[in-house]
């Protein structure tokens, strides 16, 4: 049901759009000074929905980013390719920063291939990142087929896990790796030592716990960082991350958003999946500029949580 925000200075509606996660934002402008009020709304809107879509914003890159700055710090992006127009933007288009449309075998068209896996960015870093913000400048037809963003609701995942599937994933962790992302995809460019070196293979726990959500569990994992599960065979981990891979893809934890232009759309990386949905790369020109903010810290996993009690209880 659509509720009206009485505190915020700018008055704006915030819509549910599933029930599994998602929520559109009507009536506010991202380039107008945001009072506190407005801010604890928004933010207390991206706590319960996740996904918040800041609809028919006019945004250049500076207001993109002044509002980017208002959740934390900006992550860098890694690549040393020519997919960023600024250290802090990453372009998810097939079209380059000057406009043109590019062909489908061009490195900048082929890393959004990688994309079309459930993941969550920036899960690759030993401090995987806590937001992203999307923008879209340039969007599919009506028409077109495909061009979504599919995310997935990781803390309804774990919730409807089976007993005995949430004792068995307790003590696994994921490795998480940028350079099997680039692996996937041979005519990707090969990964620079610049690269290897800023992103190494990290571990994060499976099962992941949010301190801000009296430590509810989600599942924290990815399909195109990842091919490995700590303590488990090369195959048994493959053979799960396959599981894992259908399992978040079940309509009720998923919203699909289909973009329209001027769209900000802003999720949560701790306890979300998300995925592209292929197009007709060659036909259509789409594009979307990001930025990341960081995380706070490493991702908790229900091992810290034992050592915390424990400590506790010695004392
Ligand atoms: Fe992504």
């Amino acid at each position: 049901m659509a509720t009206q925000d009485p505190q915020a200075a700018q008055p704006f509606t915030i819509n549910p759009l599933t029930e599994a996660l998602g929520a559109e934002i009507i009536g506010l402008d991202l380039t107008q000074p945001l009072s506190d009020a407005t801010f604890t709304a928004l933010e207390r809107a991206f706590h319960q929905y996740h996904v918040i879509c800041f609809r028919d914003q006019v945004l250049d890159e500076e207001a993109h980013l002044a509002f980017t700055r208002h959740w934390g710090e900006l992550e860098i992006f890694p690549e040393e390719d020519k997919t960023k127009s600024a250290k802090t933007f990453y372009n998810v288009a097939n079209t380059s920063v000057e406009g043109e449309h590019l062909p489908e075998d061009d490195p900048k068209v082929l890393f959004q291939k990688v994309n079309a896996r459930w993941h969550t960015d920036s899960s690759y870093r030993y401090i995987p990142s806590f937001a992203s913000l999307m923008y879209s400048t340039e969007v599919l037809p009506d028409e077109a087929k495909g061009g979504e963003t599919e995310f997935s609701n990781m803390l309804a995942a774990y919730d409807a896990l089976s007993d005995a599937d949430k004792r068995r994933f307790e003590p696994l962790h994921m490795v998480h790796h940028y350079e099997f992302g680039r692996r996937l995809f041979p005519a990707l460019p090969p990964i620079t030592a610049f690269e290897r070196n800023a992103v190494p293979p990290v571990s994060h726990p499976l099962v992941r716990v949010h301190p801000d959500r009296d430590y509810r569990r989600s599942l924290f994992f990815t399909v195109n960082a990842g091919n490995e599960v700590s303590g488990m065979a090369l195959e048994e981990g493959q053979a799960l991350l396959k599981w894992l891979d259908e399992y978040a893809s079940r309509p009720e934890f998923t919203y699909s958003h289909r973009w329209r232009e001027n769209d900000l759309v802003m999720w949560d990386n701790r306890v979300l999946l998300h995925r592209a949905t292929r197009y007709d790369m060659a036909r259509y020109r789409r594009a979307f500029r990001r930025t990341t903010v960081a995380g706070s810290g490493p991702a908790l996993g229900p091992f810290s949580l034992a050592v915390r009690d424990a400590l506790a209880n010695d004392q």
